[in-house]
């Protein structure tokens, strides 16, 4: 929200920041951004780590009324201070749940829903250190993009609190991204532009060029960007380094569990026909394509993700050869894309259970990442992990619960159960929350300093974490997960 000069004033002074120690001042907090001044707060205040959290932050116009379905625009700049001090809105999440339980029902972490959807959702959140841990050069800057099969989803789960990141790791910055989900991002239909059918998609593009253009006043590097991602996170990352090639402003990805052929493969993917049915349950089908669009625009927000979820279809990325391509099988291997050092992996335990589980795991996750590895390290620094920590997630009914679909982002985060948590759980957090920060400082060698192979096939190269629980890395040959991969159409 902006407030008036005086007003942000009246806030900085109240006594929650004049009683912080010395290291902490209040000219930190206020920062001319280029997009308009910006009032932050500190998180974990009673640290002696201290880390500036500013929440909230738009970097696109609301995409609503007219807007609606249309590429993000730009945010005109603000004169009045913006006060950064709350997460906003999620996008519409489907009202569909996931179900990741492998058909036992239950599943061993349960994600809150967002606090708060709206239309209005175009917003980031920086973590950043305070002036007096600031990096020279500027901070390596690590942009998530949060999971939930492009219907599910936002930065505001506690998982993806940055604050933990940035105390831990010197010479870091933190941003966490809002993408619009399910129809509004991802609506499907020929009424839009050819190559701009996947709205939400862009806004992960408008996102990285607002941290680009303004991080340097958060003490962060605008050269020095890794974008990652989980999931559905992951495969809006790999997406990404196919449709901006051009000018790819990051300088590398990682992808955690999911990458574009979860798209291009049909595993997710909106259905044809399923615009045709929701455009009739909205009583909106008119005698052009046109017309048809502009009356679903009209359609209040609400009524039209009840519609979708009426409807039985979910919306999700479609090939539209602007954002996500028919041919990336022939890009991949032609290295056709941002060629930047890249970090990719897996979980063990995705989907738990043998049938349909371990078939799941390997077609949708295990087999997808070994050919995306395996291309890229012919052209650019590759390295490969397979995640095996099998922690307590908080969950009594799951002591053991496997290194199922996600499990790892507690990790990266350190955002687990500190009171579940087991030794072995903190210490492996550690060491993979630096793996990260160390590539993303120095994407191009910083893990072969850790010890860390680049992927090559038929050699000791695939990097395993949290093997048997243990804190730390072994390495094996990546075949020895890939068995299953030959027979799949996704190998
Ligand atoms: C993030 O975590 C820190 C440390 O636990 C806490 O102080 C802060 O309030 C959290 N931020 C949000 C937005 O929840
Ligand atoms: C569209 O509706 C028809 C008729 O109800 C149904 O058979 C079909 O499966 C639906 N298609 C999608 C993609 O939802
Ligand atoms: C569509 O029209 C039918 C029949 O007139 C009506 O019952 C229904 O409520 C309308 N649906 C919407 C979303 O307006
Ligand atoms: C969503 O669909 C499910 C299954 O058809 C239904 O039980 C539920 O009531 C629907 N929710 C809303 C908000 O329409
Ligand atoms: C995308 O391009 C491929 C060729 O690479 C073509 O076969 C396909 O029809 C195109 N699809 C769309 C939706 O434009």
């Amino acid at each position: 929200m902006h407030l008036s000069f005086l007003s942000s004033l009246v806030l900085l002074s109240s006594s929650a920041v004049w009683a912080l120690p010395e290291k902490r001042t209040t000219s930190d907090l206020f920062v001319a951004a280029p997009a308009g001044p910006i009032v932050g707060h500190y998180s974990a205040p009673s640290s002696n780590k201290p880390v500036r959290e500013f929440l909230g932050i738009p970097f696109a116009k609301a995409p609503v009324g007219p807007l609606r379905f249309l590429p993000p625009v730009k945010e005109s700049r603000w004169n009045s201070p913006f006060v950064a001090k709350a997460y906003g809105p999620s996008c519409y999440n489907s009202n569909f749940q996931v179900d990741l339980s492998g058909g036992t029902g239950e599943n061993p972490i349960e994600l809150a829903p967002p606090t708060s959807e709206s239309e209005d959702c175009l917003s980031l959140n920086i973590w950043a250190p305070p002036a007096a841990r600031a990096t020279p050069g500027g901070a390596a800057v690590m942009i998530s993009l949060y999971g939930g099969g492009f219907v599910l989803g936002g930065s505001d789960t506690p998982l993806f609190n940055g604050t933990n990141m940035v105390q831990n790791q010197d010479g870091i910055i933190l941003v966490t991204i809002n993408y619009r989900l399910n129809v509004f991002g991802f609506p499907a239909t020929p009424a839009l532009k050819a190559d701009q059918q996947n709205p939400g998609l862009l806004d992960v593009r408008a996102g990285v060029e607002w941290v680009q253009k303004n991080i340097a006043s958060f003490g962060g590097d605008p050269k020095k960007i890794t974008l990652f991602g989980e999931s559905a996170g992951a495969a809006a990352t790999d997406a990404y380094l196919y449709y901006a090639r051009e000018d790819p402003i990051v300088s590398s990805a990682i992808l955690q569990s999911g990458t574009v052929f979860i798209i291009t493969e049909g595993i997710l993917g909106s259905p044809a026909g399923a615009w045709g049915n929701l455009t009739a349950t909205l009583n909106c089908t008119k005698s052009t394509a046109a017309a048809t669009l502009a009356c679903v625009r009209r359609v209040p927000a609400v009524t039209l993700r009840d519609a979708v979820n009426t409807s039985g279809a979910s919306f999700t990325p479609v090939i539209d050869n602007g954002t996500i391509f028919g041919d990336t099988v022939a890009r991949l291997a032609a290295g056709q894309l941002t060629r930047v050092p890249t970090l990719i992996g897996s979980n063990n335990d995705e989907i738990p259970g043998e049938t349909p589980g371990a078939y799941i795991t390997a077609l949708a996750f295990t087999c997808p990442a070994a050919r995306s590895a395996s291309h890229r390290a012919s052209y650019v620094p590759t390295w490969q992990y397979r995640y095996h920590g099998s922690f307590p997630t908080g969950n009594p009914n799951f002591p053991d619960p496997g290194a199922f679909h996600g499990s790892e982002l507690a990790q990266v985060f350190g955002t687990y159960n500190r009171t579940s948590a087991t030794q072995a759980q903190r210490e492996s957090s550690e060491y993979i929350q630096g793996a990260w920060a160390t590539f993303a400082k120095n994407p191009t060698s910083g893990l072969t300093a850790l010890g860390w192979p680049t992927y090559k096939r038929g050699e000791n190269t695939l990097v395993r974490l949290a093997y048997d629980n243990v804190p730390g890395a072994t390495f094996v040959d990546p075949a020895t997960y890939e068995g299953p991969c030959s027979g799949l159409a996704a190998a």
